[in-house]
């Protein structure tokens, strides 16, 4: 796939999705109950993180038992691990970082990626091969908005996915901005919520932040 198309992709997924609700899910049979509840509350995609064992099997449960969600593999930090992404099948993989190596696999994997960057230095990295959606992590603590903004002026063809900080307070402001296409973060969907089965409370957090987006 080339990097327009990739591009393209994830735009377009974005489009339909812009709230990324970023998961760390410990026990595999959580993984469908949760993506219903997202689904139910509006929001179709999903990063599952591979920072438990229990990710890969929960992001593959998820791929056959609700097949409307958009399932994203999130930290994927290795080259292994973006051919896990391609091999389940899943729609996106996203990193909090970016390595030469990591980029090339998302290429040799045929795999739409988001790769995390923080400075100019890692936007070039990105850039010069072709990725221009990027995500901004982490978001709050790198400087927030006036740090995506200041980003902004020397590349303006690039588009982000911040994630780290973001919260049902900061949500809208993040989503104003002209560049950003999609946030994620994990305040939807706490692990302790996920561990409780609190999957009513899950929804709701989801149906606000959907609101959310629609007033925007
Ligand atoms: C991520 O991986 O994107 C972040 O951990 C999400 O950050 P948050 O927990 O601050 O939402």
């Amino acid at each position: 796939m080339s990097s327009d198309k990739a591009r393209a992709r994830l735009e377009a997924m974005f489009a339909v999705a812009p709230v990324v609700p970023v998961i760390t899910i410990e026990k595999v049979d959580d993984a469908v109950p949760l993506a219903r509840a997202l689904i139910a509350g509006g929001l179709r995609a999903v990063e599952i993180t591979l920072r438990t064992d229990a990710g890969l099997a929960a992001a593959e449960a998820i791929l056959r038992g609700v097949p409307e969600a958009i399932v994203g593999l999130g930290t994927v930090v290795t080259p292994d691990d973006m051919k896990s992404a391609a091999k389940i099948g899943a729609a996106f993989a996203l990193s909090p970082g970016m390595t030469t190596d990591l980029l090339q696999a998302a290429v040799d994997f045929d795999m739409p990626f988001v790769p995390g960057i923080q400075t100019a230095s890692e936007l070039l990295a990105c850039t010069t091969r072709g990725f221009e959606l990027v995500k901004f992590f982490p978001a709050v603590p790198a400087g927030g908005l006036a740090a995506l903004g200041a980003l902004s002026g020397p590349f303006p063809t690039v588009r982000y996915c911040p994630t780290g900080g973001i919260n049902e307070a900061n949500i809208a402001e993040w989503l104003a901005h002209p560049q950003v296409v999609a946030v994620g973060g994990s305040w939807i969907a706490p692990a302790s919520d996920i561990r409780a089965g609190a999957w009513s409370a899950i929804e709701a957090r989801a149906r606000s932040a959907a609101a959310l987006r629609r007033r925007t």
